[in-house]
């Protein structure tokens, strides 16, 4: 049996076109094999992004959106939420205390608030590379010229996850979006030069062992550079409120699973793990993940951006404090990066762009 399960971690490290039917045995197999999964996950992740801890400080600068997607506590009817926007001054004043605490990335990441224009970004883009920080950014589905506008500001990243590779629940979860829309955005960023984020839940509402697994396969074709995967949570006041949550195990080996497929590839040890399982952090990162992503965004808006419940206590007990961070870190025997953590896939490219990787 383990043979067995060694075999099928073998063929999905080596193979080009992984085989669904291996990755779908492989979640739902029991406890012993999990184990061998994650050494082997983990032994990936050492051989591939070393004992580094990237810490990617994100400023939720707006909690607006014009989405009414059904899982998400931001959603457009959710009348509950106290909404907010942060200026360019307070966005500058978050960045510089996250730069200082040892952040070498700030994720710009907001609903979908049209209130910011192209050229809002644009400056705080600027802003943010002024001060020798990289940029990631996640504000959603945006026009291609925009995405390019703020690629020639200087933004690195683009994180925007594909929720769920089945389009049948795609569509059912997003009823004002289409699958195939944003699959046509990452591969507009991709194109555009981006170090490309995407990723998936685990655990929604109809979602089967082969939806993960097709997540996986489209994670590996569009050779992402980063893959966010964590656990769905219901929120209150959306239509998926009552629906059961995704569980800690699955979500740790999807984790796994995704190192195994894009060895390079960076991998966030999520917030909503760690909300659903107080240990999950610790455990994503010794199963493949390699990086942190500690809320910066300052105290009195924090609350409001509840995308799902208790994130904010979560963080709080957690990532947002640089003692906390080194703490966890060192208890693995690892250590905080003092690079910005470019994905390794890319530094041929960006070299030959003359851009400096330091
Ligand atoms: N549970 C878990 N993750 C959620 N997200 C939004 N709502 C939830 C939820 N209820 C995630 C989505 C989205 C990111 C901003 O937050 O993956 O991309």
């Amino acid at each position: 049996m383990n043979q067995n399960i060694q075999q099928m971690i073998h063929k999905i490290r080596t193979q080009q076109k992984p085989s669904k039917d291996d990755l779908v045995h492989l979640l739902g197999c029991e406890p012993s094999s999990a184990t061998a999964l994650f050494a082997a996950a983990d032994s990936a992740r050492r051989r591939y992004v070393g004992d580094e801890i990237h810490l990617r400080g994100i400023i939720e600068f707006s909690n607006h959106c014009r989405r009414s997607c059904r899982y998400c506590g931001l959603r457009k009817e959710n009348t509950n939420l106290k909404r907010y926007r942060m200026g360019g001054e307070e966005i500058y004043e978050a960045a510089l205390a996250a730069s200082r605490n040892g952040c070498k990335t700030i994720v710009l990441q907001s609903g979908e608030d049209s209130y910011y224009d192209a050229d809002t970004i644009a400056r705080a883009v600027k802003m943010l590379k002024k001060l020798g920080l990289a940029v990631t950014l996640s504000c959603g589905e945006r026009p291609e010229e925009e995405y390019k506008y703020w690629r020639q500001a200087g933004a690195d990243r683009y994180l925007l996850k594909h929720e769920t590779a089945n389009p049948v629940l795609y569509s059912q979860l997003h009823p004002d979006m289409t699958y195939n829309n944003r699959l046509g955005c990452l591969t507009a960023l991709k194109a555009l030069g981006y170090q490309v984020g995407s990723g998936c839940m685990v655990g929604l509402p109809g979602q089967t062992a082969k939806d993960l697994a097709e997540d996986l396969l489209l994670l590996k074709e569009l050779d992402v550079e980063m893959a966010g995967i964590g656990p769905f949570i219901p929120s209150p006041h959306t239509p998926l409120a009552d629906a059961s949550p995704g569980t800690a195990e699955m979500t740790l080996k999807m984790i796994a699973l995704a190192r195994l497929l894009l060895p390079q590839a960076h991998l966030p040890a999520t917030t909503a793990l760690s909300t659903i399982d107080p240990l999950g952090r610790k455990k994503a990162l010794q199963c493949g993940a390699n990086v942190i992503m500690p809320n910066v965004t300052p105290q009195p808006y924090r609350h409001f951006y509840e995308i799902y419940p208790n994130k904010d206590r979560e963080e709080a007990r957690h990532a947002d404090c640089r003692q906390q961070v080194e703490t966890l870190v060192h208890s693995l025997g690892r250590s905080v990066a003092k690079t910005p953590g470019h994905s390794p896939k890319q530094q041929f490219t960006r070299e030959r762009q003359g851009e400096s990787i330091a």
